[in-house]
């Protein structure tokens, strides 16, 4: 069933000879994207007419509608998390609507509203993606593209960070540091309807808007210490590393753990003090992403967009991320012509 961007499907294999994909369209051979040629600050962002991708055997194609921001873009871009062969196309979260899939692709149709990750060789800052279907989730039509966008690395993250290492149980308490930011928001919200006892950091009007989470407690980490005013703790998120890291492991109980997504802990502290240290580098799961996008849909998390640009202002946006204090998220919208 076609029920998005659809048109011309010839109803088969796409018309190119030998290509091993069903698809909606034929003859779109480019696309715009933002790409980077060399690593470097924002200036490196070029906005192009790329090669569209064609999908192998197991992926999506996806026409992508928006484009969810994450700090690890502009990491990316700077070539602070390694150094891929270039160009490349930035971002990994998107949502939009399957344009074509591979003959070994089950349970997606063409037409099908999905969000989720790219493949590790697609970037989503671009009309058009590739995803391996394990990355990749039903959009449920309550949720718009852009609130989908939103959504897949920082709440997968901030789950997997509470529920997979953390294990957080009801009536725990967590201690969860930038608690404003994407994961932060996610992480507040999914901790508070597991019905742990929630204490967030943030600053100025983040304090508010952090309550208005759902936060039991938010400390304004700019004005108080937080380890002044916490203690006896089962969980802390550190999204910080550093000294905040450092000062964490003082609030925590005898048992508890300090998850971190930036700074591998240090063990031998985490063992003379009795509790555990443990880094995460979250896992793109289309079967998480579902069951979050229930939550979402049935008023239980909200997401916050702070943010909606076109795709050519990628750079403002990557340049809002990297200022390090962004409320919820930023998303990119790819209209018609490519935005
Ligand atoms: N390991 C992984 O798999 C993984 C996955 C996702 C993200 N990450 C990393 O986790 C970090 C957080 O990601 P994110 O998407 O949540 O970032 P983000 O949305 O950019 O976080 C911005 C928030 O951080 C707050 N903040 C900054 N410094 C703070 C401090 N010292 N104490 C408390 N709050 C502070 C800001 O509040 P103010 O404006 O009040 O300062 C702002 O609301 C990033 O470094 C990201 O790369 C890792």
């Amino acid at each position: 069933m076609c029920v998005g961007a659809c048109y011309g499907f010839d109803g088969g294999q796409a018309s190119g000879k030998g290509k091993n994909y069903m698809a909606t369209m034929t003859g779109i051979t480019t696309m715009k994207a933002v790409t980077i040629h060399r690593y470097g600050g924002p200036e490196v962002l070029s906005y192009e007419d790329v090669p569209r991708p064609e999908p192998s055997a197991d992926e999506l194609l996806v026409r992508v509608h928006a484009a969810g921001v994450n700090p690890v873009d502009w990491k990316i871009r700077e070539g602070l998390l390694g150094k891929a062969p270039l160009p490349q196309i930035l971002g990994s979260d998107f949502s939009g609507v399957v344009e074509a899939h591979g003959t070994e692709v089950k349970g997606f149709n063409i037409g099908d509203p999905v969000f989720g990750v790219v493949a590790e060789e697609s970037g989503s800052y671009a009309e058009f993606c590739l995803a391996p279907p394990k990355r990749v989730a039903i959009r449920p039509l309550p949720l718009d593209d852009v609130h989908a966008a939103a959504l897949p690395t920082a709440s997968l993250t901030a789950w997997q960070a509470l529920f997979d290492v953390a294990h957080l149980a009801a009536g725990q308490k967590v201690l969860i540091h930038a608690a404003a930011g994407g994961v932060g928001g996610f992480a507040v919200q999914f901790a508070k309807w597991k019905g742990a006892y929630v204490i967030g950091t943030a600053s100025g009007p983040g304090v508010d808007f952090v309550r208005g989470l759902g936060a039991d407690q938010v400390i304004d980490y700019h004005t108080t210490r937080f380890e002044e005013v916490v203690r006896d703790v089962d969980v802390v998120l550190d999204t910080i590393g550093g000294e905040t890291q450092e000062r964490s492991w003082q609030v925590l109980k005898r048992g508890g753990i300090l998850v971190s997504l930036v700074k591998p802990p240090d063990q031998q502290k985490a063992a003379a003090l009795g509790v555990r240290g443990e880094i995460l580098y979250s896992k793109s799961r289309g079967d998480q992403l579902a069951q979050i996008a229930e939550l979402v849909v049935s008023g239980k998390v909200k997401v916050h967009v702070e943010k909606v640009l076109p795709l050519r202002e990628a750079r403002q946006a990557q340049e809002l991320s990297q200022s390090g204090h962004v409320r919820g998220k930023i998303v990119l919208v790819i209209d018609s012509q490519g935005g």
